[in-house]
């Protein structure tokens, strides 16, 4: 579906999902919840925290894995996304922090495969996501899985493109500084989910989101695997649907 502007798309979204946790709660389930970062999910998580503390939503029953971190990297870096998971929503909401799941960055190098292992069967072991919720790279990635990724991949150790290293450069102060590699679900773990919504706003993002949605399904734009799913909604503003 295409909005006017990002505000009503993530509106619409945060709606999507305190519906989902809401319905749940109802049943006595949890809402099994994946999760991402970067500027395109800001105002969902603004949103969801609002109904919070306005609507009385409640996180108590929600458990979230997110998408992926930076290898390596200190939870508690600026550039973290635990830090980025923290300020835009943990910290607002009553989620248990036994129930947020976010990739570790401080692994050693060989503890890094099993850790991998042990996220996807946690997910699998809650009876899979419930709902994930995805941005676009301008590589086309989703998660961190970029370009060359296989549909099957799991969890994993990647290489980060340099086009996403540049795009990463005004958070990091340098493209020197960003880390080169990522912890990230595989886009297996991702098709995995009940319900995929991929989020893409503003003018920047029209070229890639016209590849994912129109291209030839390729490695070459992991994106365009979502076009196999059954399950995926794109969420777009009209400037990143301008190219359709
Ligand atoms: C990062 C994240 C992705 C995100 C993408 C787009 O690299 N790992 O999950 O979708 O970049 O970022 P933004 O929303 O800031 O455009």
């Amino acid at each position: 579906s295409v909005y006017s502007d990002p505000t009503a798309a993530s509106l619409a979204v945060a709606r999507r999902i305190a519906d989902l946790i809401r319905g749940k709660e109802e049943k006595g389930e949890q809402a099994i919840l994946g999760l991402a970062t970067g500027a395109t999910p800001v105002k969902v998580y603004a949103e969801l925290v609002r109904l919070h503390r306005e609507e009385g939503l409640s996180f108590r029953n929600v458990i979230t894995f997110n998408l992926d971190e930076y290898y390596p990297m200190l939870p508690d870096s600026e550039q973290s996304y635990v830090t980025f998971m923290n300020r835009n929503l943990f910290d607002h909401v009553d989620i248990d922090r036994a129930n947020v799941h976010i990739p570790d960055g401080t692994l050693a190098m060989e503890d890094i495969h099993d850790y991998c292992l042990a996220y996807e069967q946690k997910i699998t072991a809650l009876g899979g996501l419930d709902l994930q919720v995805l941005g676009i790279g301008r590589t086309g990635h989703i998660g961190f899985n970029e370009p060359g990724s296989a549909p099957n991949s799991g969890t994993r150790l990647v290489t980060l493109d340099d086009l996403t290293r540049r795009d990463a450069s005004r958070d990091f102060g340098g493209k020197e500084n960003v880390p080169t590699k990522a912890i990230t679900m595989g886009i297996g773990t991702i098709f995995k989910a009940r319900e995929i919504i991929l989020m893409a706003w503003n003018q920047k993002k029209a070229e890639i989101v016209k590849k994912a949605i129109e291209g030839e399904i390729s490695s070459d734009v992991p994106a365009t695997y979502l076009q196999l799913s059954e399950s995926v909604e794109f969420v777009l503003d009209e400037d990143a649907a301008s190219q359709l």
